[in-house]
């Protein structure tokens, strides 16, 4: 079996990689990865040197690119991480979103349709789905909940969500999508909200929370996330969604105290900020196909998997201060430098 995994370089990619690697010896996994900022190869270096495992630079809208790769490696499957992720940035600049989010996806399908494949899937989110109320806990998103986005980064997940179902029913193209909510874990770049506010706070430097800190997402340990993946792309039907999330929703202020306690760190370093355009109150997905169809279930439980992600920040410290010593200095100064 060849996979090609299109944004391995980046958080939850990389992570995919691991998995896969060790879990099945005999499989061939090919990253093909642009490293825009979000993408680093020091990542991967644990895996560089296994003769399972290929690295490739590559823009996905790059049809050429693409195309050659598929001629080289004649992948049975394509799982697609490659994307823009970060909402604020979608805010400040939407246009890169679309071309990477829509046509990169379609320039892969487009690949996946002139050479033959077993399965594109494509790795989305719970952010299509838009937002619930905060004070109706018995709401979730389920597959059947109308796609109604929020920021340009959601529509633009949307957009390539709609052109893989319909590549599916005109092109006959075996296809699934998994909607996942949020993930946290090792190799997750620090201007997300977790790994942001560690690295704030090991530095003693304000934690920035949008608006009174109320909205709410649903976390999932990124392994978790990996698994179920792994499970849709083996078993999981052919155009079909998946919602995928752990049922472990937590207000941003409730996460960023419990870093604070975990790091022994003052509650005085919380700041509130001004709060994002167009901020999404609440995520919550209802996970019950994937788990009635595919046996998936989260392994790991918050408090766990936080002490986790805390203890790999610090021992891999290297990692991430060199992402925030370089051009992220002006990411941050432009983002948050006079914000009020
Ligand atoms: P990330 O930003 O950490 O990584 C994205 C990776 O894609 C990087 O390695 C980057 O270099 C690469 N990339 C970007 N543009 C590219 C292009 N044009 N061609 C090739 N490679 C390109 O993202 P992430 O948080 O790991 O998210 C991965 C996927 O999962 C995304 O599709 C995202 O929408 C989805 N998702 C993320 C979460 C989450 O909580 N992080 C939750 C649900 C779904
Ligand atoms: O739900 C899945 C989505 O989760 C993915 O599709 C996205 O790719 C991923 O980035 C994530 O989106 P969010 O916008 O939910 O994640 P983020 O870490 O940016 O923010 C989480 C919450 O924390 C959100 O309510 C905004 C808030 N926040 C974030 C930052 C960066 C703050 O209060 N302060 C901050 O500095």
């Amino acid at each position: 079996m060849t996979i090609i995994v299109t944004g391995g370089a980046g958080f939850i990619g990389s992570n995919f990689v691991f998995h896969m690697l060790n879990k099945y010896p005999d499989y061939r996994i090919i990253c093909l990865d642009k490293l825009t900022y979000a993408g680093n190869l020091s990542t991967l270096k644990t895996v560089m040197d296994n003769p399972n495992f290929r690295f490739v630079k590559a823009d996905i809208c790059d049809r050429e690119a693409v195309n050659k790769l598929f001629e080289e490696e004649k992948p049975d499957m394509v799982v697609n991480f490659a994307a823009e992720s970060h909402v604020d940035r979608s805010i400040e600049d939407p246009e890169v979103f679309l071309r990477t989010n829509i046509l990169g996806t379609a320039t892969l399908m487009d690949a996946c349709r002139k050479y033959g494949i077993k399965r594109y899937h494509q790795v989305s989110t719970d952010e299509v789905y838009g937002d619930l109320p905060i004070d109706r806990p018995d709401m979730f998103f389920t597959e059947e909940t109308p796609i109604k986005t929020s920021s340009p980064y959601s529509s633009s997940k949307a957009g390539a969500d709609l052109l893989v179902l319909a590549y599916h029913r005109t092109y006959n193209l075996p296809v699934s999508v998994s909607r996942c909510s949020n993930n946290y874990g090792p190799y997750h770049f620090p201007e997300k909200l977790i790994p942001l506010m560690i690295a704030n706070a090991l530095a003693d430097k304000p934690l920035p929370v949008y608006g009174k800190g109320e909205n709410i997402r649903d976390w999932l340990y990124v392994e978790d996330h990996c698994r179920a993946i792994d499970l849709i792309i083996h078993n999981g039907k052919v155009g079909e969604v998946y919602n995928v999330g752990g049922h472990n929703e937590m207000s941003n202020i409730e996460i960023v105290k419990l870093i604070l306690k975990e790091l022994g760190k003052p509650e005085s370093l919380i700041t509130f900020v001004a709060d994002r355009k167009g901020h999404d109150l609440r995520y919550a997905i209802d996970p019950a196909k994937i788990s009635r169809e595919l046996g998936w279930l989260p392994e790991t439980k918050f408090c766990d998997g936080l002490k986790k992600t805390i203890k790999w920040y610090l021992e891999n410290r290297e990692w991430w201060q060199e992402i925030i010593s370089g051009e992220y200095k002006d990411y941050y100064a432009k983002m948050y430098g006079d914000r009020k």
